[in-house]
């Protein structure tokens, strides 16, 4: 009910009830007690003519008037209005109408005023002169009908006040619910944007001045909040973004320094075994030379020899990876060509079901390069490609092309600058790799084949291959989707030289 009475139809009819109630007594009063007044003067004024008219009735009469006459008179006083008593008082004798009641004769007394008695007559006397002896004509009128008349004026004030106040009240129930409706929905919608659905419109349906003045401000409001939110949340999500750009430069730079530092090891290893390798090689050759070709001896020393050699070969692979080769030529060269031709040797190593679709730019700046470490990157990436595709389905695909690196892609790789760049791809739609393995794959020596498939070099030499032409390598790749390494190397003529 509180509840109600705080609301602002709640209120208004309230306030309304309230003033009607102090205001409605006074007004009925006032106004019953003037009609009141009016109607009892008037009917004063009436009886008063009216007895006036008999008086002068009775004056005109002549001296030797028969009693009947009179009698006749009175009648007529009685029938005509709402005659009550007449009577005539002659020389001491009364005579009344024969309408009257016998015992209604002695109950005459005057009246000054409306209702003065509790009989409801209202009693004059009037002298007449025309008899022959002094005479006082006495008439009563019935004052009830004017006690009904004012009791149905009363009730119809009653009506009419109470019409009155209905409409009011209706009149405040319609007028508060013009202002109350807009506010509400304006309260609904403000909840609504509130609670996140901040692009619902503060515009409510109403004409009412001050709330479309409301609702505008509160609409100019929204919208500025509304654009603070957004520029909040773009600031949120650039320094979300900015962050985990750090994070991922944080890691890359810390994968590149392990990867070194893995280099740095492998490296010294591969020096000592070469130390040691390379005497046993020229003894071998030399004891080969001292044996006749026949000899039993000399087909297992030969054996040996080849061995040997393979294990040149990984020490020279381990030497690449971890950038301790005796220095390569660098050449500032245009890769299609080298890339060609790689791809030719590719081609004659794979199975011919292989599918290799080659697509090379022969139009690529030129890019200071070591053309067969190049031709050796290409290699491995195809082998592994190769080996990821199960039963030779699907493809490989080798291109090279120029691309432009933005700022934006720059800030997200350790090893790039903004500028021009050859971009190598090679991609296969073979069984990729989860990320824990990506994490690995340039690691010396990590492999997910089997012993004796699979040294895990391939990747480590592609890597060393990579950051010795100041380059940058990314790959993409998801389980059972493939893979795709991405080789940048800059056209602007960096390279060995200025790492
Ligand atoms: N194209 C590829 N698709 C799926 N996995 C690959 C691909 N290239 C490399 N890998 C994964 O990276 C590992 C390391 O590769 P690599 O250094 O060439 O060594 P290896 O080929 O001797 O295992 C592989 O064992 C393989 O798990
Ligand atoms: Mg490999």
């Amino acid at each position: 009910m509180a509840r109600h009475l705080n609301t602002i139809p709640g209120r208004l009819v309230l306030m309304l009830l309230l003033i009607h109630a102090l205001l409605m007594p006074p007004l009925f009063y006032v106004i019953s007690s003037t009609v009141e007044r009016t109607m009892k003067d008037s009917f004063i004024d009436n009886v008063r003519n009216f007895a006036q008219v008999f008086v002068d009735r009775f004056d005109r009469l002549e001296a030797d008037v028969t009693e009947q006459r009179i009698i006749e008179l009175l009648d007529s006083a009685m029938l005509s209005g709402q005659g009550s008593y007449a009577a005539i008082e002659v020389g001491g004798r009364t005579v009344g109408s024969s309408l009257m009641n016998v015992q209604d004769a002695g109950l005459f007394r005057e009246d000054f005023a409306f209702g003065e008695h509790d009989d409801d007559v209202y009693y004059l006397s009037l002298p007449v002169s025309g008899l022959a002896e002094p005479a006082v004509l006495k008439l009563g009128y019935d004052e009830s009908p004017i006690h009904e008349d004012l009791v149905a004026v009363r009730l119809t004030l009653i009506y009419v006040l109470s019409a009155y106040l209905l409409l009011t009240l209706v009149v405040a129930g319609f007028m508060s619910a013009t202002i109350v409706s807009p506010l509400r929905w304006l309260q609904t919608v403000s909840r609504a944007i509130s609670s996140g659905d901040v692009d619902r419109e503060l515009k409510p349906d109403s004409r009412l001045e001050e709330i479309s003045a409301l609702a505008d401000d509160l609409e100019r409001m929204r919208r500025n909040l509304v654009g603070i939110n957004a520029r909040l949340k773009e600031e949120i999500a650039e320094r979300a973004q900015a962050e985990a750009d750090r994070r991922q430069l944080e890691e890359q730079a810390h994968h590149h320094e392990r990867l070194r530092s893995l280099g740095t090891l492998a490296g010294g290893v591969a020096h000592e075994f070469n130390n040691v390798l390379q005497p046993m090689v020229l003894y071998l050759e030399l004891a080969l030379e001292d044996l006749p070709a026949d000899s039993p001896i000399a087909e297992n020393l030969l054996r040996v020899q080849e061995l040997a050699r393979r294990a040149k070969g990984l020490s020279q692979q381990i030497l690449t990876f971890s950038r301790d080769d005796s220095d390569p030529r660098f050449v500032t060269e245009n890769l299609a060509p080298i890339a060609e031709e790689a791809v030719t040797m590719i081609r004659a190593l794979l199975p011919a079901t292989v599918d290799l679709r080659i697509d090379i730019n022969p139009d690529c700046s030129p890019v200071k390069c070591a053309p067969e470490q190049i031709q050796q990157l290409l290699v491995n990436l195809c082998n592994n490609a190769h080996q990821a595709l199960s039963d030779d389905a699907g493809y490989i695909s080798v291109s090279l092309g120029e691309v432009q690196v933005s700022d934006q892609l720059a800030s997200r790789h350790s090893q790039l600058d903004a500028g021009q760049y050859v971009l190598l791809e090679v991609q296969d739609t073979g069984m990729g790799m989860d990320p824990a393995t990506q994490e690995r794959i340039f690691e010396p020596f990590f492999t997910t084949h089997e012993v004796g498939k699979g040294t895990g070099l391939g990747l480590s030499v592609v890597h060393g291959i990579v950051e010795r032409h100041d380059g940058e390598i990314t790959v993409e790749s998801k389980p059972g989707k493939g893979t795709r390494f991405n080789i940048f190397l800059p056209c602007d003529g960096r390279g060995e030289q200025s790492r």
